[in-house]
């Protein structure tokens, strides 16, 4: 795949009431979510939208919305790097997930993936030790969480369902961070 867009070429904030950007990620829900219901949602304190965008062409890039959720260790397959120390562990569920049809398929999914793992590891104010995502039962779309970057299933007990709850635990995420400062040194 030859990557033409990168996504730190555009701006970056926080969706707020007076914004008015176009938009369209080709899933008409996620569409109509980010362009009407992202504002009532963060009015509600239910979940925070940020977005990338063009401010010369007025147009959002990609945008994900997060929330404060948890995770129950005794519904995992795998352990926990140290052992499963405890019920339940603090996490952040992007609830919502879109990239502008435009800008589809070029890597910018993946980079703002990326991003989001490191804004919960290095900027944030509470810990939060997993990233969950409710994803789209779809091949291409497991994929993309799943083999692109790097989400588990959280339990098989919603192999059939519409949705599939995966996570990503960010602590080797985070130790291999601390490397790479400790190498640059
Ligand atoms: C799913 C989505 C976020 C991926 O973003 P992206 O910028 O296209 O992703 P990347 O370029 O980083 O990665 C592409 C991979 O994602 C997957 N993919 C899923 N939907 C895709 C789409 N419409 N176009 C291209 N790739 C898509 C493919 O596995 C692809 O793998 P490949 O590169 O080996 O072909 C984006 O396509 C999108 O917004 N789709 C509509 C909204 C949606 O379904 N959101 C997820 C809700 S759970």
């Amino acid at each position: 795949m030859a990557l033409q867009y990168n996504l730190f070429d555009y701006s970056f904030k926080t969706l707020e009431a007076q914004d008015k950007y176009e938009f369209d990620c080709g899933d008409a829900d996620l569409t109509e979510f980010f362009l009407k219901d992202a504002i009532p949602h963060k009015k509600e304190l239910i979940g925070v939208t940020y977005f990338f965008y063009d401010d010369l062409r007025k147009l959002a890039v990609s945008f994900f919305t997060v929330s404060n959720d948890a995770v129950r260790t005794d519904t995992f397959k795998e352990n926990l790097p140290e052992g499963k120390r405890y019920s339940f562990y603090p996490a952040v569920k992007i609830g919502r997930f879109g990239v502008n049809k435009e800008f589809q398929g070029q890597g910018i999914g993946t980079q703002m993936m990326d991003y989001i793992k490191w804004f919960f590891v290095s900027t944030n104010k509470t810990g939060c030790r997993f990233l969950t995502v409710d994803a789209y039962n779809k091949p291409e779309i497991l994929d993309f969480y799943g083999k692109k970057n790097g989400f588990t299933f959280l339990s098989d007990k919603d192999a059939e369902k519409q949705t599939r709850i995966m996570k990503y635990d960010l602590k080797p995420y985070s130790n291999g961070l601390l490397m790479d400062s400790y190498a640059n040194r």
